[in-house]
């Protein structure tokens, strides 16, 4: 392992001769090289040999793919692509439970462990095998059919991080039924508008979760979200909390009461490649909620294939991602991905600082967890609180650390591979969004990693960084990140909105854009720079949040920071600085113009903050994004907009 100076892009930060909408980045300077032979021992292999290998044959690469898994029939066409519409392993029947399940139980993994669960209280845990989830999936999917779903219908989930959400899950996919998964911190508004857009026939919900050793009564929300949601004809409760809680009517029922009245064997339903399996409501940080519907057949092709080729499990594994099911991190990598894969999943009901910051890394110990994937915002945390927390546990089992939904700046990149990873574990950095269903661009296993930089396009991607014209910019030039040939998981259109859908390919004709603004460096590295709703254009320079938040992170003082753009006579916009302390740190004017320098000295004078904010806390998403707008909105004193995805 070394570290050195990437020299070319070092420090280069050139100023813009006019306006284009492009602009310079200063680029990262480190490399981090792994033990090469970690790559040998991989399911990817030789990176540039398996994209070359799409390249070739796109279709013959997504056909011996799909090829690893079992159909019920075959395709006619691995690819009829009418842009922006695209249909994959078109004519193919399946079931992707028959792939997560069956395919093990008839096999090598009947007796594995599929599934191990711990709730709040240490040592409340329970385990299933792959035998047991199949039962207990074949018994839901039939009392689902009992009380009337239909293949086509919606199933609303509205549950806690339990095992009966996963059985849920798959039971809906088992019969056909199109799933859409509501977090369980949502609130009555966000959930009614999801099962109205959706038309939900059944909502499936629990009495409580627990958070933080608080009951949250999830049942009570759910009474009054269908207040106004004439589709709902029945609510199915997992009674969790003694003495159980009363249902009320006839449309109530008791989840385990009717799961233990169904026949335990249910064949799974031959869908179409082209079904629906779901759909997922998504606001990211802006706008009204979306529902990305995705369809059976590509997305188990798309998920397989990056749990098996980016994270490389394998049986002996023991994986960890600590998103939830309500968000698409939990539907790809909690459930269909690694059960497609035959993986040993580890799920669990905690927060991570409750009962205190070393639960985690307990979890880890305890379970000898191998491969972790969870989020920036995450680690960030842990960064506030210490390493002494990480540092009390033996983290020797893991082996693979993944990162998603936010850049992962240095500064953190480096927390994680020297505390959490010991110094020896690749750092994988997904970039995808609910919209590709699967990882995009990622530092795979045994890659040199570039922190600040996510990656490359992993192979069966075609990503690039384009002006608006869709010409692509030369490295060090920021601009759009977009995806320019379909994938098998990339949402098939937004539920009732297809106008909406056609917008993603509209922006530049014939070109998928991410909404995100990211810059290459030239071995073809994406760094994400933020999205573009956020920029900020400084005296008619580009800045991305994620750079100026990077830099601010980078100091001791900085457990976590958010920029956004204020009006400015003379420079049009100015940045502006909201920033939560470290443990230790006390707010004050001195600190503030060393940040404002320390900006300075990591970027150019142009990036400086006008104003510095200390805050306890940032506007976030529930799935732990900074809500700039909201920020924004406060700071003009006008209205946010939406705000039913807000945390706090
Ligand atoms: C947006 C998608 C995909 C699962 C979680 C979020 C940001 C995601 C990264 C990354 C920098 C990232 C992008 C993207 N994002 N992963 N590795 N580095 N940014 O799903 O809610 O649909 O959000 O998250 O801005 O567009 P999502």
């Amino acid at each position: 392992m070394i570290w050195y100076v990437h020299n070319a892009w070092a420090g280069q930060v050139r100023e813009r001769m006019h306006m284009t909408e492009t602009f310079d980045v200063k680029l990262a300077e480190k490399v981090c090289r792994p033990d090469p032979s970690c790559r040998e021992r991989s399911w990817i292999g030789d990176r540039d040999t398996a994209y070359r290998r799409y390249l070739d044959d796109p279709e013959g690469f997504w056909a011996a793919i799909a090829g690893e898994l079992e159909w019920f029939g075959p395709w006619e066409r691995v690819l009829e692509w009418n842009p922006p519409h695209a249909r994959w392993f078109t004519g193919a029947k399946l079931n992707i439970t028959h792939n997560c399940l069956d395919r093990h139980v008839a096999g090598e993994r009947r007796n594995k462990v599929a599934l191990i669960w711990q709730g709040e209280n240490e040592g409340d845990e329970q385990v299933y095998t792959y035998r047991q989830l199949h039962r207990s999936v074949m018994r839901f999917a039939n009392a689902l059919k009992r009380l009337g779903v239909e293949k086509g219908d919606t199933v609303c989930i509205y549950m806690p991080l339990v095992p009966e959400q996963i059985v849920a899950i798959l039971a809906c996919a088992r019969i056909g039924a199109v799933h859409s998964i509501v977090y369980g911190g949502f609130g009555t508004s966000a959930l009614n508008a999801r099962i109205r857009d959706a038309g939900a026939k059944i909502v499936i919900t629990a009495d409580v979760g627990y958070r933080r050793g608080r009951r949250i009564a999830l049942k009570a929300i759910v009474d009054e979200a269908v207040v106004n949601a004439p589709s709902v004809e029945r609510i199915v409760v997992l009674r969790r909390s003694k003495p159980e809680i009363e249902l009320y009517s006839e449309m109530e029922v008791d989840f385990n009461e009717i799961m233990e009245a169904a026949d335990p064997f249910c064949r799974p339903e031959a869908m179409d490649a082209e079904d629906p399996l779901f759909i997922l409501y998504t606001s990211g940080t802006t706008g009204t909620p979306k529902g990305i519907v995705h369809t059976c057949g590509g997305y188990m092709v798309g998920t397989y294939y990056t749990t098996k080729y980016v994270f490389d499990l394998k049986d002996n594994d023991v994986y960890w991602c600590t998103a939830d099911p309500g968000w698409i991190t939990g539907h790809s990598y909690i459930v269909y991905g690694p059960l497609a894969v035959g993986a040993t999943v580890l799920i669990t009901e905690t927060v991570l600082d409750y009962p205190d910051p070393g639960i985690w890394w307990r979890i880890v110990e305890d379970f000898g967890v191998t491969v972790l994937y969870t989020a920036p915002t995450a680690i960030r945390m842990f960064m506030k609180f210490g390493e002494e927390w990480p540092n009390r546990s033996n983290l020797e089992s893991l082996r693979i650390l993944g990162s998603v939904g936010e850049p992962l700046n240095p500064e953190v990149f480096d927390w994680y591979w020297r505390v959490v990873g010991r110094s020896s574990c690749p750092i994988l950095d997904t970039w995808w969004q609910t919209e590709t269903g699967m990882h995009m661009i990622a530092t795979l296993v045994g890659e040199p990693m570039k922190p600040g930089f996510t990656g490359r396009p992993i192979p069966g991607v075609v990503a690039d960084v384009v002006d608006r014209e869709g010409n692509p910019v030369p490295p060090g030039i920021g601009g759009l990140l977009v995806i320019r040939e379909p994938w098998p998981s990339m949402m098939r259109t937004v539920h009732n909105n297809d106008e909406r859908y056609l917008k993603y390919w509209s922006t530049i004709d014939g070109l998928y854009t991410a909404g995100d603004l990211a810059v290459k460096d030239e071995d073809g590295y994406i760094m994400i720079l933020g999205r573009s709703d956020d920029i900020i254009i400084v005296s008619g320079h580009n800045l991305g949040t994620a750079e100026v938040e990077s830099a601010l992170v980078s100091h001791e003082a900085v457990a976590e920071a958010a920029v956004i753009g204020v009006p400015d006579a003379v420079k049009g916009q100015a940045v502006k600085a909201f920033v939560i302390l470290r443990l230790g740190y006390e707010p004050g004017e001195q600190l503030k113009s060393d940040l404002i320098y320390h900006v300075r000295m990591s970027i150019g004078p142009i990036a400086m903050p006008s104003a510095i904010e200390f805050v306890q806390s940032l506007p976030k998403t529930r799935s732990g994004k900074i809500m700039r707008r909201v920020l924004k909105a406060q700071e003009m004193g006008i209205d946010p907009g939406d705000i039913s995805t807000l945390e706090e």
